[in-house]
């Protein structure tokens, strides 16, 4: 099921996401749900958050031509970051088409619980990385904008509220 993802700012988008006890029927329909909804946007990352829910569970798929790749991450924990930086234009589905320029750690091993109650590891890299990043930021409550200038960051705020105001009135 396609759930409605929030635009910014809405305070749902800045609440520390709580920890996920264990995997429920519940938890795996949330992930199945935010897939089909990161998929229909299109977009290659996805935070419960964006979604109205505050549960520390993420999807990815950074594979753009080929065979899908999905994964979901629940209670995702960076555990090592490269000193490498690199720079990618970062979107987010909750600030549709406004893209800045972001560096983070090139190289991160992130640890999680996947669906079937079996705990990972991998290490991500290129915009696997940036992606993981983001997510896990929004699990924080921290939005890919608050990277940048407050100058800037206002200015999409700004943009977001307008867009929020043109589609109630829709
Ligand atoms: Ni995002």
């Amino acid at each position: 099921m396609i759930r409605p993802i929030l635009i910014h700012p809405d305070p749902r988008l800045k609440k520390v996401c709580d920890p996920v006890a264990e995997i429920t029927p519940e938890i795996r329909t949330l992930a199945a749900d935010m897939l089909e909804t990161m998929y229909d946007a299109p977009g290659i990352g996805l935070a419960a958050p964006q979604v109205g829910v505050t549960k520390r569970v993420i999807v990815m798929d950074c594979i753009k031509e080929g065979d899908p790749e999905p994964i979901a991450l629940v209670n995702p924990q960076i555990v090592w970051s490269s000193e490498d930086l690199s720079t990618y234009e970062e979107g987010c589905l909750s600030i549709p088409e406004q893209y800045a320029e972001v560096k983070r750690p090139a190289e991160v091993k992130v640890r999680w619980l996947a669906l079937d109650g079996t705990e990972q590891e991998r290490q991500f890299s290129g915009l696997w990385a940036t992606c993981v990043q983001h997510e896990i930021d929004h699990l924080d409550g921290k939005l890919f904008i608050d990277y940048l200038g407050p100058l800037k960051r206002q200015m999409i705020t700004r943009k977001m509220e307008k867009l929020k105001r043109e589609r109630a009135r829709a």
